[in-house]
């Protein structure tokens, strides 16, 4: 099966009720824990490349690194379907480049823009997409947080308007969309009690049946890795995520994907932070990145089993 686009992915999410895991891949220990944790589980994956995560390693690195990916689950015996996605597309170039590079999802994220700028580009990306067979994730209304180098101060964060997503969606053909809820990107996202409009995800399912929702900023930021983190050197104090139970709950709802970057920085940080206090003596990188890819794995195995519910959907 190898590389697939989202369609069939996320028509079967969404009659099952459950959703596919959408994780952020910046190096080969991050791609190969995820492909790990997806294949012993049966998993259908979402792999997906930031702007950022392109400037850092390279984007002939990234694909060639997934393809190994893919190989290497076939020859295990295995063919899990895997998308390469492009994460918060900024522009119409960025979006081509990757589809133009073999991606089968791209996201223009046009949040940032008025509602008729926001659809004449999404609708310009859509165009170029479908002609070549790729999918498109849109965006509408705003996330409290950091989106790359949008800034959104909390008190602007403007939740999504059913009414307009619907008109969107008409108006742009997006084959997924991705709203404002009150999740948020990275690891403080709640001050006080954490709290989702569920109303609003249902209104939206209401005026768009069987159409897949996109949330973004859904990492639970585990406690478990906060503690480590804090306990070996580091300091993240107050650091909070979305309770997984929301995110169960919104899986058997109309969101089909669910994005999660942060956890695997605090997996992996919280390893290696561990590694360097617990033994002084390591210094090849294996050592350390090899339990920072274990966790990173056991994490993803953990989401996809406990909170997605998307194993053995492959
Ligand atoms: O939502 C953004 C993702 O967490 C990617 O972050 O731009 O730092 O790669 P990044
Ligand atoms: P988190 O920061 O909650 O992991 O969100 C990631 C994300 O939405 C990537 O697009
Ligand atoms: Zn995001």
């Amino acid at each position: 099966m190898g590389l697939v686009t989202t369609k069939k992915m996320f028509e079967d999410a969404y009659k099952g009720g459950y959703a596919i895991g959408a994780f952020n891949v910046n190096n080969m220990e991050i791609i190969q824990g995820i492909m790990e944790a997806a294949s012993k589980t049966n998993a259908p994956v979402i792999l997906q490349v930031s702007a950022g995560a392109r400037k850092y390693a390279n984007p002939i690195y990234l694909k060639k690194l997934v393809e190994a990916a893919i190989e290497c689950n076939k020859q295990s015996g295995k063919d899990i379907p895997v998308v390469l996605h492009l994460d918060h597309g900024p522009d119409f170039e960025t979006c081509k480049d990757c589809i133009d590079g073999g991606f089968t999802s791209v996201m223009i994220d046009g949040s940032k823009y008025s509602f008729e700028e926001n659809v004449a580009l999404t609708k310009k990306v859509v165009d170029y997409a479908h002609k070549r067979g790729v999918v498109v994730e849109a965006e509408l209304g705003k996330l409290a947080g950091i989106e790359d180098d949008v800034n959104v101060s909390q008190s602007d964060a403007m939740y999504t308007d059913p009414k307009e997503a619907e008109e969107f969606v008409k108006q742009t053909g997006c084959d997924s969309l991705a709203i404002a809820i009150g999740t948020s990107h990275g690891a403080y996202k709640f001050k006080g009690e954490a709290k989702l409009r569920f109303d609003i995800l249902e209104e939206v399912a209401k005026r768009l049946p069987n159409f897949p929702i996109v949330l973004h900023g859904a990492s639970s930021v585990p406690q478990e890795f906060v503690d480590m983190c804090n306990k070996y050197g580091g300091s993240i104090p107050g650091a909070k995520g979305v309770p997984e139970e929301m995110l169960r709950k919104a899986a058997t709802m109309a969101v089909c994907k669910i994005n999660i970057d942060s956890d695997i920085r605090l997996a992996m940080t919280a390893n290696i932070r561990e590694c360097f206090v617990n033994e002084p003596e390591v210094f090849d990188p294996r050592t350390y990145l090899g339990k920072a890819r274990k966790a990173v794995e056991d994490m993803v195995t953990h989401k996809i089993v406990d909170v997605l519910g998307c194993n053995d959907k492959a």
